[in-house]
């Protein structure tokens, strides 16, 4: 059977950095395992006047990478077309319409159309009227909106946005694309949890002591500075990609494995979140700014050095948090979160920590006299995939000494260059009108939610922002943070630099 799909990609923001890098290499992917064969194309949209070829050209250096054949190229391009457009002119829709209609008969596309917004979310608005006012959407086929992040910038403005997005298109018309949820191994999370009565029987406020998420950069805010300075980590990576592994890794166990039975629990894990006040802002997240730092004998310049960075720019680029969810299940137990740029490595990773045995009856015999050492379940999310187990054995030899071993398992280098990228994986559930890996409208509302009070309360702060070296873990409030529950951070790359002489203390 041909798993060939149908459909007319109509790409606004054509000629931007994401279309090149993401999406034109995951169709190019999507093609060659004939995903997309035939009966597609793609209009390419943006204010620039390309002609076709110039369009292809482009297409063909975004697929470089993966080292097509001259046939491949030939196929794959002639898929391609562009047309210059000004979001705000109607008329021009008339003439998008009309192509898209010229197109869908060539290549017999039987009405399926995916609008992809690649844009500033300012114009999703306008852009979804005119879709509908000129008749872009079809009667026949399907017609499914994608867009990217940021939606909104706190609740209010993204209710706004969504309300004029819903008066377009059905909620189970919009795919909200949050990449992570495309990742392999943030899949995997619920595999782990759903297909091993081991773990799904612990998870809970009995036996896990607490939960920590990691999602560190190494890198800075390269060209991105103008955007990030008005966006900083809060907004950028906890409101979506970090609200969203909470979910996955707090919601209760689905009915059945569907889009409908995890939304319903994603929504109700969401839910579940203390919102705090204010009060409880300050005990409960810090943040940081990243200053001058040395790595390996590599300089980095401070963020507010970065181009595109206001001088004196108070924004984070460092969050920490400790979040507390409250339900039967997780009564107790934090989640402490934490992401930056500009940190010792690029890892994301989760440590689901297990409470110690009740009592350490090995305390006379071993050299460990007090607690036993945790039992950790570490899911590595990137750039190593695969999973570990910490737990306690006996060390080999006379005596009955107790000796922390790890069971670990990560995919094979060939597995992960073979498997399919994020974006690849979340057109094609697009495709298939599979939206489980993106974000309801609900999702969204309340991940704002328990971030606005954040925002809103440091926007009140005066004082400076808590700066951390580059190439550090973040500042010593994060550090501080789990101090004072006595945890620590469970991952700590910077020891392993440190201990080397390639990072200072
Ligand atoms: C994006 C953020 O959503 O995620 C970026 O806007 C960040 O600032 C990126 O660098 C991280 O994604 P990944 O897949 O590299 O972990």
């Amino acid at each position: 059977m041909s798993q060939e799909n149908k459909a007319l990609f109509i790409i606004f923001g054509g000629t931007g950095d994401l279309a090149k890098r993401k999406l034109y290499p995951s169709l190019f992917r999507l093609f060659r395992k004939g995903m997309i064969n035939k009966r597609f194309a793609v209009i390419g949209t943006a204010r620039r006047e390309w002609t076709n070829d110039y369009f292809r050209d482009v297409v063909i250096e975004s697929i470089e990478s993966l080292e097509p054949s001259a046939e491949e190229i030939a196929a794959f391009t002639s898929h391609f077309y562009y047309q210059s457009h000004n979001v705000n002119d109607t008329e021009e829709y008339k003439v998008l319409g009309e192509l898209a209609n010229q197109l869908d008969e060539t290549y017999k596309l039987e009405g399926n159309r995916l609008f992809y917004l690649a844009m500033a979310p300012r114009f999703f608005g306008t852009i979804s009227k005119h879709i509908k006012s000129e008749k872009i959407m079809t009667e026949t086929g399907f017609s499914r909106l994608i867009i990217e992040k940021p939606f909104g910038t706190d609740y209010e403005t993204a209710k706004q946005l969504n309300d004029e997005i819903a008066a377009v298109f059905n909620e189970d018309q919009i795919f909200r694309i949050d990449h992570y949820l495309g990742k392999e191994m943030i899949q995997n999370i619920s595999a782990v949890r759903f297909g091993n009565n081991i773990f799904e029987s612990l998870w809970n406020h009995q036996y896990i002591d607490n939960v920590q998420i990691t999602l560190a950069e190494d890198l800075g805010v390269e060209e991105r500075g103008g955007y990030y300075d008005q966006s900083g980590a809060l907004k950028d990576m906890v409101q979506n990609h970090i609200l969203q592994v909470v979910a996955l890794l707090a919601m209760e166990p689905p009915t059945i494995f569907s889009e409908e039975a995890i939304r319903t629990e994603k929504i109700n894990a969401l839910k579940s979140i203390r919102v705090y006040t204010e009060d409880e802002v300050n005990q409960n997240f810090v943040r940081g700014q990243y200053a001058h730092g040395k790595l390996s004998g590599k300089e980095f310049v401070s963020y507010q050095e970065e181009p595109g960075v206001e001088e004196n720019s108070q924004t984070e680029t460092f969050v920490a948090g400790k979040l507390m969810i409250d339900n039967f299940r997780w009564a107790g137990v934090p989640f402490y979160i934490r992401t930056g740029k500009r940190l010792t490595e690029k890892g994301t990773r989760i440590n689901i920590v297990f409470k110690s045995t009740p009592i350490n009856v090995f305390r006379e015999a071993s050299d460990i006299t007090t607690n036993l050492p945790e039992n950790i379940l570490t899911i590595y999310i990137q750039p190593t995939e695969g999973f570990s187990l910490s737990l306690n054995g006996k060390e080999i030899g006379d005596g009955f000494n107790i000796d922390p071993v790890k069971l670990d398992y990560r995919h094979s280098q060939e597995n992960l260059d073979n498997s399919p990228e994020a974006y690849e994986k979340l057109i094609l559930d697009c495709l298939k009108g599979d939206a489980t890996n993106f974000t309801h409208w609900d999702e969204v509302a309340n991940s704002w939610k328990i971030v606005d009070v954040v925002r809103q309360t440091w926007d009140k702060e005066e004082a400076d922002i808590p700066t951390y070296s580059a190439a550090s873990m973040g500042p010593k409030c994060a550090f501080d943070l789990l101090e004072k529950d006595n945890r620590h951070w469970i991952w700590h790359p910077d020891e392993w630099y440190k201990m080397h002489g390639f990072l200072k203390e």
